[in-house]
């Protein structure tokens, strides 16, 4: 029995109570065999699912093929190192980008996907090759905010994932892969760790300038991930005004500090708003606190963004601010990237 016939035999082995099996999921790391022994390698790094996979694939008609099966766990790179704080030394499995940066937050729903979509975009019009990766696995917005979320994953001729692409950016989200816009996914985390290293290898990006990548809220195993398999240049935090935000902005500044990412700056977003009719500003959230939490942690601030109807619309159908937006908006976009230009 050949590799592909193996193959097509643990292609009918889901992931444990996922609807999809260990082939697509990229789960199957080596397959050897002189055909009376085989060996399977998983990089599946959960104990329990892994057993519950390689019963099932011990117990599955295969064994009437070979004397022996031996499923083994991959000794997994992003375990091995997961320990807080051993980034000192990060792979790099984006050989092909010249920078690579994080836009993150501590809170939810602060504007990290607006201002990743913003940025990168900018960063394209000055002339550079971007790629921008949606790594909000169970969030994922960046295609919706980017005006693709009606396309679906392809691959190329050599086994490569093509990006989507659109206002001269390339886009990878892990909404692009699945069958309709609604369809959740209920990964455990170790699962969507191993999505998002696939979209950074697997992924026909090119050569880049920047690889923009737009994070999940919060301060946990993605970010760590990225910061253990990845050497971010730069970590681009975005916060709110109100105390609650600038919390956990701090805890994710902190973070940062900790495992040794430099920071590229800070965005204060939904900072204030113009009335539109009478023009005067009012400070929803409060005034000053974006730059004074600079101060404190001494990081740039990198500029705000008001709060405006305009920017909400233009997100929900796909018309990049950036790109598409009148020259004040777009203005302050151009601000936050010419001042992250100065801290990179
Ligand atoms: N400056 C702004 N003015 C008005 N609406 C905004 C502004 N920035 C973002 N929004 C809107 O706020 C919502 C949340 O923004 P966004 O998705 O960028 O946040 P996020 O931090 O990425 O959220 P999540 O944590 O869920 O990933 C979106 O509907 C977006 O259109
Ligand atoms: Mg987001």
């Amino acid at each position: 029995m050949n590799e592909n016939e193996i193959n097509a035999f643990l292609e009918q082995i889901n992931y444990p109570r996922l609807n999809r099996n260990i082939v697509e999921l990229k789960l199957v790391e080596s397959i050897k065999t002189d055909n009376k022994h085989l060996e399977i390698v998983l990089s599946i790094h959960d104990d329990a699912m892994f057993e519950q996979t390689s019963q099932a694939i011990e117990n599955s008609s295969l064994k009437e093929h070979f004397e022996t099966i031996d499923v083994l766990k991959k000794q997994a790179v992003a375990r091995k190192s997961m320990n807080y704080g051993s980034t000192a030394t990060p792979n790099n499995r984006a050989k092909y980008a010249k920078k690579v940066i994080a836009v993150t937050s501590g809170k939810g729903g602060v504007g990290k996907s607006t201002v990743s979509a913003n940025l990168s975009v900018c960063l394209a019009q000055e002339g550079y090759k971007v790629g921008l990766l949606d790594a909000d696995i169970y969030g994922p917005n960046i295609p919706r905010l980017l005006g693709v979320e009606k396309e679906k994953m392809r691959w190329n001729d050599n086994n490569k994932i093509v990006p989507s692409e659109n206002f001269g950016i390339k886009i990878m989200s892990v909404a692009l892969t699945t069958p309709k816009e609604d369809t959740p996914l209920v990964w455990r985390s170790s699962v969507a760790v191993s999505a998002l290293i696939q979209f950074l290898e697997d992924v026909d990006w090119g050569e880049l300038d920047f690889l923009v990548i737009d994070m999940p809220p919060g301060t946990g195993d993605v970010q760590l991930t990225m910061a253990q398999e990845l050497p971010l240049c730069a970590a681009v935090l975005v916060t709110t005004p109100q105390q609650v935000a600038l919390d956990d902005v701090s805890r994710a500044i902190m973070m940062f500090k900790d495992i040794g990412v430099p920071i590229g700056g800070l965005v204060e977003n939904m900072s204030y708003f113009v009335a539109p009719d009478t023009k005067k500003r009012y400070d929803i959230f409060g005034n000053g606190a974006g730059k004074e939490l600079c101060k404190k942690y001494n990081i740039p601030f990198l500029g705000d963004i008001p709060l405006e109807p305009v920017i909400r619309e233009m997100c929900d159908t796909g018309k990049v601010v950036s790109a598409l937006g009148n020259e004040e908006l777009k203005a302050h976009y151009k601000v936050i990237t010419a001042n992250l230009f100065k801290s990179l």
